[in-house]
């Protein structure tokens, strides 16, 4: 079972290489080794072996993200299916971001990228030991907030739009909970995130799936796909809202992009 997941793993970094290949974009192609150039290669080396015994045992545990390659790779494809080889600059909030590969990611590609994540003594000991050794090797621990995203309360700073707000492998809408949110919280949330963008700006969802709770649909039941897509576009896991009013004042009480800062 152990050959049989090295090689699958092998077998998806040849993936992802050809697919970001398959870009044509000279960005694309340096982000990796921008990021590894700069990466604390000796402490990452280092939590890996902290970290190995449990990984064997639960490979589906926090200890996943010690495998820096397959992980970075995911990250830029995440990025550059998100576009943002085309573009630089851009403020983006990653939610949720946990180990901080998106955010090293898109930084390399040239935005200003920034991460939420809940506070620290919500961590498992496993969780706060990869995610705070790895968003320290990555150089992204100055960009992460504290910060929970809890059901019907905004975030916190309006005031300056982002162009873009992220949240992969989505678990703050308390994925796999018996209150699991349904269309009312995922309404709250979307409509506060759009104030919190520009015009044409996007908010991008990679939800978790959820079988037991959604059978064949995997990621919602009929009726939150439908509401998914009276607002945005729908494609399995992935949910893309675009922001189609002109942007939000900012409130004088709110918090500001600037502000979201550890
Ligand atoms: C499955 S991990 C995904 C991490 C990263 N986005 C990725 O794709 O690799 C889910 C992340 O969401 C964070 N999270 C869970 N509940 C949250 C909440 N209420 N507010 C903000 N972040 C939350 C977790 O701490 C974790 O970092």
């Amino acid at each position: 079972m152990r050959f049989q997941a090295a090689v699958l793993r092998e077998l998806e970094i040849v993936a992802r290489k050809i697919r970001l290949r398959a870009y044509g974009s000279r960005k694309l192609d340096g982000a990796f080794s921008a990021v590894q150039r700069s990466a604390d290669k000796k402490r990452i080396a280092q939590l890996s072996r902290d970290v190995a015994a449990i990984f064997r045992r639960d490979p589906f545990s926090a200890a996943k993200y010690v495998d820096f390659p397959i992980w970075l790779l995911r990250n830029i494809h995440r990025a550059a299916q998100l576009g943002l080889h085309e573009a630089s600059g851009l403020r983006i909030l990653d939610i949720g971001c946990g180990p901080g590969y998106f955010i090293a990611a898109a930084r390399a590609l040239g935005h200003e990228c920034r991460g939420i994540d809940v506070p620290n003594s919500w961590f498992t000991p496993l969780e706060l030991q990869v995610y705070s050794e790895l968003l320290q090797a990555l150089n992204c621990h100055q960009y992460v907030s504290p910060l929970s995203i809890e059901r019907f309360v905004p975030l916190p700073f309006h005031g300056e739009q982002c162009d873009l707000i992220t949240a992969f492998l989505v678990c703050f809408n308390r994925h796999d909970k018996p209150d699991q949110w349904g269309v009312p919280e995922w309404r709250f949330f979307v409509e506060d995130a759009l104030r919190n963008l520009r015009e044409g700006g996007r908010l991008f969802l990679g939800l978790n799936d959820n079988r037991k709770r959604f059978g064949k649909l995997l990621f919602y039941d009929d009726e939150l796909l439908a509401y998914f897509q009276s607002v945005g576009t729908v494609n399995g896991a992935r949910i893309t809202i675009v922001n189609k009013l002109p942007a939000m004042k900012g409130s004088p009480a709110a918090g500001s992009w600037s502000s979201i800062s550890a």
